[in-house]
């Protein structure tokens, strides 16, 4: 067999596979095997928590009519449904969940993702993505209002004129500022994208003009 050119190269193949095998399945999971996974309750933060409070300030009746109060708990069913809907509407074959460190992605989406990141309910299974043609949105919270969400989720070329994100209708009960519960799910799941880091934009924004008096 090592006689001949092709025999070398198809025992090195599988040898290569083998180590591919070894060292990206079978060491990540005796590494990591007793680290426990954290719950979507647990991955409530107070960033989130504003998002949620700030829908059922902005869509009062739609909210009551969808969820029973804005605790963690309720905030951890709307991040749930949330990730499905994300999941069943196909969210992820235009956008990617993962900064790579490559290309400048950072100064376009935000910091370079990390492994403990995605070590959640939420994350299972990751939502990577397989090709980007909107653009990355695992920093995504924060960047817009819900208002702005809802709008475009409801029709995206009213704000990005030239965007060819699909429309979601379904996701209202007729009228852009009438999110149904999966439309609130949804705009909840977006808000948390990124939460868990400083470089969350919003936020901070608001509380310092909270602060300021106004
Ligand atoms: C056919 C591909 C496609 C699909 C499917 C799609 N999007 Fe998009 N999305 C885009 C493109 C392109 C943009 C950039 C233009 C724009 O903002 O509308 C975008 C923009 C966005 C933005 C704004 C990003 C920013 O900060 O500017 C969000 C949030 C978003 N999409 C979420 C979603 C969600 C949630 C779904 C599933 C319900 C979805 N998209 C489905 C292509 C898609």
């Amino acid at each position: 067999m090592f006689e001949s050119k092709a025999g070398v190269l198809f025992i090195a193949g599988i040898g290569f596979f083998a180590l591919a095998f070894l060292s990206n399945v079978v060491v990540p999971v005796l590494m990591f095997r007793d680290q426990p996974e954290r719950t979507a309750e647990a991955d409530v933060n107070d960033r989130t928590l504003y998002q949620f409070e700030e829908l059922s300030k902005r869509y009062p009746e739609s909210f009551r009519a969808a969820f029973k109060g804005t605790t963690t708990e309720d905030c951890a069913e709307a991040l749930r449904l949330g990730r499905q809907i994300y999941v069943g509407e196909g969210c992820w074959h235009c956008h990617s969940q993962f900064v790579r460190p490559v290309s400048n992605e950072s100064r376009r989406y935000g910091p370079v993702s990390e492994t403990w990141e995605y070590q959640n309910e939420l994350q299972r299974p990751v939502m990577f993505g397989t090709r980007r043609v909107g653009p990355d949105l695992s920093r995504e919270g924060g960047r817009h209002g819900n208002d702005w969400h809802a709008v475009h989720f409801f029709r995206p070329k009213t704000v990005v004129s030239d965007s060819p994100m699909p429309e979601y209708p379904w996701l209202f009960d007729g009228a852009p500022d009438k999110p149904n519960r999966r439309g609130l799910a949804l705009i909840t799941y977006v808000q948390w994208l990124g939460s868990w880091l400083d470089s969350y934009p919003y936020y901070e924004e608001l509380e310092s003009i909270k602060s300021e008096g106004y």
